[in-house]
């Protein structure tokens, strides 16, 4: 071999190596972009949190916050709660706004709560979220309120994740365990997607509803699991382009709109549709409920391809709930339903009433079928005044869960259209 022929060879063997890295390079910028920048991240730990499931890492994670919200530089957006660790926090807000558009929360590890109460305000949270938008929760974590020492001690208990104004949020792929009251609120934001959410708490634990929604617009929930004490998901007041797909709900107490209209306020909700949801062994399986001293409406309101599983009262409408002094329910509800800071958002829904009740109208039930635990399938109760108007069914058919019972309709002062259905409030057409 002569000595231009070697270096020929040997350029080639260089190139070759050279190109070969490139693809690695490219392989890994590739890599990069489609999952975590590992520059990007800042972990919790970086800022001192310990995550042995004693040390108080509150300040940790609030310092490591600031970091990521003030940040602002590209890269510099995600925060990231390792796997495998247990960080305790007491009652802690992230606040906003952030200087990105986008913020990632990453939970891979565990989050727990202080296990013993602490004195919880008016409008009581654990993990607080405020203003901030575009906010990213997921990360396949836990989120666990440890209600046990709060339930049955504790009047006041909070919420265990509690947002205000966060609009864009995107919560998915997280599992949140035994909060002392509601595991997720949801309130005053707009455009908002859950999913993938896996919520559990003992069937008879209190108030432990999945999530509450309160003056938002623009809400997906979907593919979730929600077995807890309460309501699976609740509407309150100044909801509305709510959807809520494919949720297993139970135990507890159904997936509701409402409590509306407490202590005489005007409340209102419209453009809700839920839809693909199984309820096994709920107290109730789709209900709306309003107070006869309120005012407002529900509108627009539908359900579909739902099945029930021995639901103990499986369709449901009351809307004469009565205010009563002390009523633990009404003042629990009320305070679920917080008024917002930013009155720029939902004006449409904001009004006043005469306190004659919550009009409830153009609600359809379509294709509902399974099984009901008591022999009421279907109750309407509706104000003599007011009524419910435009209620539709369409293929509602409910058997009872109990060999040999039939079950039967309860309807006061409902007017609509029944089609092809084996129980409703009139018979068939
Ligand atoms: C929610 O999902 C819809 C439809 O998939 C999408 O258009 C919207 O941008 C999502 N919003 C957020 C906040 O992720
Ligand atoms: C709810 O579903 C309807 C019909 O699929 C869709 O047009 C609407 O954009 C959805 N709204 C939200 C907030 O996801
Ligand atoms: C109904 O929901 C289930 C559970 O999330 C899902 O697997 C299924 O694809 C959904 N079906 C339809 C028709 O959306
Ligand atoms: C609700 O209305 C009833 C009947 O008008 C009245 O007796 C009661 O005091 C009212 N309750 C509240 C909390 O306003």
């Amino acid at each position: 071999m002569n000595k231009s022929l070697f270096s020929f060879v040997l350029l080639c063997i260089c190139l070759l190596q050279i190109s070969k890295l490139g693809l690695c390079l490219q392989g890994k910028a590739h890599k990069g972009n489609n999952g975590l920048k590992r520059r990007g991240v800042t972990s919790v730990t970086s800022f001192g949190a310990v995550g042995d499931g004693k040390t108080d890492d509150t300040k940790a994670f609030l310092n490591a916050w600031k970091a990521v919200c003030n940040g602002g530089s590209r890269g510099n957006r995600q925060l990231l709660v390792p796997r495998g660790k247990t960080f305790m926090l007491k009652p802690l807000t992230f606040e906003g706004p952030c200087k990105s558009s986008s913020i990632f929360f990453l939970i891979r590890g565990n989050l727990v709560a202080p296990n013993h109460p602490w004195h919880a305000g008016t409008y009581p949270a654990w993990i607080s979220f405020d203003s901030i938008n575009g906010l990213v929760i997921t990360g396949g974590g836990t989120v666990n309120g440890r209600g046990s020492v709060w339930w049955r001690k504790v009047h006041h208990r909070p919420t265990a994740m509690h947002f205000n104004n966060c609009n864009g949020l995107h919560i998915y792929n997280l599992r949140h365990l035994n909060s002392p009251r509601n595991h997720i609120s949801l309130g005053c934001s707009e455009n908002i997607n859950l999913s993938g959410l896996n919520m559990f708490a003992p069937g008879d634990s209190p108030n432990t509803d999945g999530i509450d929604i309160s003056n938002c617009r623009g809400v997906d929930i979907r593919d979730s699991v929600i077995a807890t004490g309460d309501d699976c998901i609740a509407i309150n007041r100044g909801s509305s382009y709510i959807n809520i797909t494919g949720i297993f709900c139970g135990p507890g107490h159904g997936i509701s709109v409402g409590s509306l209209g407490e202590n005489g306020y005007f409340s209102a909700v419209e453009e809700v549709r839920v839809k693909n949801c199984t309820l096994t062994n709920t107290m109730n399986g789709v209900r709306i409920k309003t107070f006869q001293n309120g005012s407002g409406f529900a509108r627009k309101i539908s359900f579909e391809d739902i099945k029930m599983v021995a639901s103990e009262n499986p369709i449901i409408i009351e809307q004469n709930y009565h205010d009563r002094a002390n009523n633990a329910e009404a003042s629990f509800e009320y305070s679920n339903s917080q008024s917002c800071h930013v009155n720029r958002l939902h004006h449409t829904l904001s009004g006043s009433g005469n306190g004659r009740g919550v009009k409830v109208s153009d609600v359809s039930y379509t294709r509902i079928h399974g099984s009901s635990a008591s022999d009421e399938a279907i109750t309407m109760n509706c104000d003599a005044d007011l009524g419910c108007v435009d209620i539709v069914m369409n293929h509602v058919n409910i058997v009872s869960a109990r060999s040999g019972h039939k079950v039967l309709a309860s309807c006061k002062n409902v007017h609509g259209k029944y089609f092809d259905s084996l129980i409703s409030c009139q018979k068939k057409h």
